[in-house]
């Protein structure tokens, strides 16, 4: 079987989805992930951005020993400089320098002439060959560019030193039978093709992200570009996930398999949706909630029959499997620590140990059993260790349905414990306006959306929040068997990520820097 590189760009194309903003240590946390999960390469992000992505990146390249780490550049010095700074320490570097060719982007965007475009790259490529022994070039729109030129460009990348063509569908236009065709003509009529490696990226636009990319290998690929859960610039990138699990259960078929460890998607996921606020919808392939629930009763009655009647993979493969350790509120250290470890948190320290204890016997007293879900969704409320400027100690909240909502906070501060009742047009409403005159900070609520973890009135709730001050913004989480309590966290939790981002500018700040 012939094996597909996997090039994962939830860090750079994913981090381009509006209002997803990672901070360096939750970039390090999904690369680690992503590392557990055998991704061959992790792009990491794009130095020239600013200075906080630039260490972002380095971070990333320190942190991760078993992966390619790839740093974006436009076709210029200055951002292969940054790149070279951002990859020091990495184990396997490798660059991805870009532009565009379509004649879309050749007039409006560049104003280059295709020589001008092919002197551009060219130079780029030579410069980043002092610096780089792996070298991915883009024909930035490639599935709008004239293929003849799309040719010429890529003779001229590996004759300047590429190690990888990659073909991105950048507006997602292409039909599989189009963007297919592509890869079987450069395969056909480039000369030295056999020297690299082709590499598809495309864009859902249309909905035929994965599609592209499955015909893309069947005409030869040798890597796929993508992102976990799809996320990604408008429509989002081709889903990782759904190549790998099209991969593995048409392998007859495609007769090509990637090196994943499939078994890690499910956490994969988790994390990128906690990290990023993006909810993965309940029917998305693979990784949605409903992706493996049979509701019709024919179907169940043919699952309990024979499994594969309707199920054409198992949840057990990309790692959802059910324990059968139930946890209650008479549940010891002993089978929480068990526990831990099925779920596969056996690197957490004695006192994360402790601390996660504490808040499962708190949730225990609420609710009557504590399930797989349940679990992740308190140890993972807060993993990341925002120093806390606020934290929440008591919410006492009044609602009738004829009188104005009233919320009382209880904030712990610097200062001691400080204490405000406020009234809202609805408790949540009331909630936020007193923790606004608590901390006197001025906030715009950008976003806020709720899920409960799992099924039942006594499930936990998980609310996210994105807060946005001036240019910046923060998100925030809060998980509780209370949504208002989860409300109240997620904001708190929001506002302490914005005072440290306030703190720490440089680390933070991306500069206005386009994609040109
Ligand atoms: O979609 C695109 O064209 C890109 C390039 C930078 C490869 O993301
Ligand atoms: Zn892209």
């Amino acid at each position: 079987m012939r094996k597909i590189y996997i090039f994962d760009t939830t860090l750079r194309d994913g981090e381009q989805s509006p209002g997803v903003n990672l901070n360096t240590q939750e970039k390090v946390e999904i690369a680690l992930q992503l590392e557990k999960l055998g991704v061959d390469r992790i792009e990491a992000g794009f130095p020239a951005a600013s200075p906080g992505d630039l260490a972002a990146v380095n971070a990333v390249a320190r942190a991760v020993k078993n992966a390619t780490i790839v740093g974006l550049a436009r076709s210029r010095e200055p951002d292969i400089d940054a790149v070279k700074e951002a990859l020091i320490g990495a184990q396997d570097p490798c660059i991805h320098l870009f532009l565009a060719t379509s004649p879309i982007h050749r007039k409006h965007k560049l104003r280059m002439e295709k020589e001008q475009v092919l002197e551009n790259a060219e130079r780029a490529i030579r410069y980043a060959k002092q610096y780089f022994d792996k070298i991915e070039f883009s024909p930035e729109d490639a599935g709008r560019t004239e293929l003849e030129f799309l040719c010429e460009v890529t003779e001229m990348a590996i004759n300047a030193g590429a190690t990888v063509v990659n073909i991105p569908d950048t507006v997602g236009y292409m039909t599989p039978q189009e963007f297919g065709n592509i890869f079987k003509t450069l395969k056909e009529k480039v000369p030295g093709i056999e020297r690299i490696q082709l590499s598809a990226h495309c864009h859902d636009d249309l909905g035929m992200a994965t599609a592209n990319a499955l015909a893309a290998i069947l005409n030869g690929a040798d890597q796929i570009e993508g992102t976990i859960n799809g996320i990604g610039e408008r429509a989002g990138n081709t889903a990782l996930e759904e190549v790998a699990l099209t991969l593995e259960t048409r392998a007859e078929f495609f007769q090509a398999k990637t090196s994943l460890h499939l078994s890690e998607i499910a956490r994969t996921s988790r994390l990128v949706s906690k990290l990023t606020g993006m909810v993965v919808p309940g029917n998305k392939a693979i990784v949605g909630a409903n992706a493996f629930a049979h509701e019709s009763g024919i179907h169940q009655d043919g699952m309990l029959k024979e499994k594969s009647t309707y199920e054409i993979m198992s949840p057990d493969t990309i790692g959802l499997k059910e324990s059968k350790l139930v946890l209650g509120k008479h549940s010891g250290r002993h089978a929480f620590r068990e526990k831990l470890i099925d779920l596969g948190y056996e690197q957490l320290t004695e006192d994360q140990v402790n601390a996660a204890f504490g808040k499962f016997k708190d949730i225990a007293d609420r609710k009557k059993t504590v399930t797989d879900e349940d679990l992740r969704a308190l140890l993972e409320e807060k993993m990341i260790d925002t120093p806390e400027v606020f934290a929440l100690q008591q919410l006492i909240v009044s609602f009738d349905t004829h009188t104005t909502p009233t919320a009382k906070v209880k904030l712990k501060t610097v200062k001691g414990l400080v204490e405000h009742k406020a009234e809202g047009n609805g408790s949540v409403d009331a909630i936020y306006q007193a923790i606004d005159a608590l901390t006197g900070e001025t906030v715009e609520l950008d976003d806020y959306s709720i899920k409960s973890v799992t099924d039942g009135t006594d499930a936990l709730g998980e609310v996210h929040v994105v807060l946005k001050q001036g240019d910046n913004s923060a998100q925030g989480r809060g998980v509780s068997t209370d949504i208002l309590e989860a409300s109240a966290r997620a904001y708190v939790d929001a506002l302490n990520r914005l005072i440290d981002k306030r703190n720490a500018p440089a680390r933070n700040r991306r500069d206005n820097v386009t994609l040109i």
